[in-house]
């Protein structure tokens, strides 16, 4: 049975990088590793009502935490039995944000703590109801908001098809979204946590991750 790690973080942190960086370290080390991102854009209809919903599609979608929070959970919801078939032949599934970012985001639009009720809706919902499988590990990619913001800024320059959608223009909704994170990965929810910076050795962070049990990693970023 493989191991299940998330990567976690506020937009233009830098998730993508280090998951790249974690694959080809564990990929050197013969280790069999897939990834999956969560939205699933393009393959699930949910995610893709989502993002258009973020980007001012279906009315007063995205105006409504609680319809953005089931349209991500139900993209999971409809990938837990893939998640349960890839940790089944591999030795890691790393994911690429997973029910931590709805926790994160639902509990920071309704200016809620990580010990409110948001948090504890997700919970109920996406693990007891839904029966998506609990991590092992769960990483926050810890940045400024301000540097994380930037980079979401600079993706919209570069490339007109990544247009910042209402979460990324939303420069307070991401301080507390990371302040929730923050506090998530403090209190251990759903699994130990590692904190990282952007100056983690993804080497080591991928070697640590592989070799200790969980529950009794050791990263110093
Ligand atoms: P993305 O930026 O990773 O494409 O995700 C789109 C936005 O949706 C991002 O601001 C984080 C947010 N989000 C949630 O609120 N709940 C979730 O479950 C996921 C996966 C993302
Ligand atoms: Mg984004």
């Amino acid at each position: 049975m493989g191991r299940l790690f998330v990567i976690e973080g506020v937009d233009g942190a830098g998730k993508n990088t280090l998951a790249r960086r974690l694959v080809s370290a564990w990929e050197r080390d013969g280790l069999d590793v897939v990834r999956v991102g969560f939205p699933r854009y393009d393959r699930s209809i949910h995610a893709d009502l989502a993002a258009e919903a973020l980007h001012g599609e279906h009315g007063d979608t995205s105006g409504s935490v609680h319809a953005m929070a089931l349209l991500f959970a139900l993209d999971r919801k409809d990938a837990a039995g893939e998640i349960r078939d890839l940790l089944s032949c591999n030795d890691i599934v790393l994911l690429d944000r997973y029910v931590a970012s709805n926790a994160a985001y639902t509990a920071a639009r309704l200016e809620q703590s990580a010990d409110g009720e948001a948090v504890e809706w997700i919970r109920a919902l996406e693990f007891e109801r839904f029966g998506v499988p609990v991590p092992d590990v769960q990483m926050l990619l810890d940045v400024p908001v301000a540097l994380a913001a930037e980079r979401a800024a600079a993706r919209e320059s570069a490339d007109a098809a990544r247009t910042r959608d209402a979460y990324e223009r939303d420069g307070s909704l991401q301080s507390r979204t990371s302040a929730v994170y923050g506090a998530l990965a403090a209190s251990s929810w759903m699994s130990p946590w590692q904190v990282v910076t952007a100056e983690v050795d993804p080497d080591r962070l991928a070697a640590e991750l592989a070799n200790q049990p969980s529950g009794e990693l050791k990263v110093t970023p």
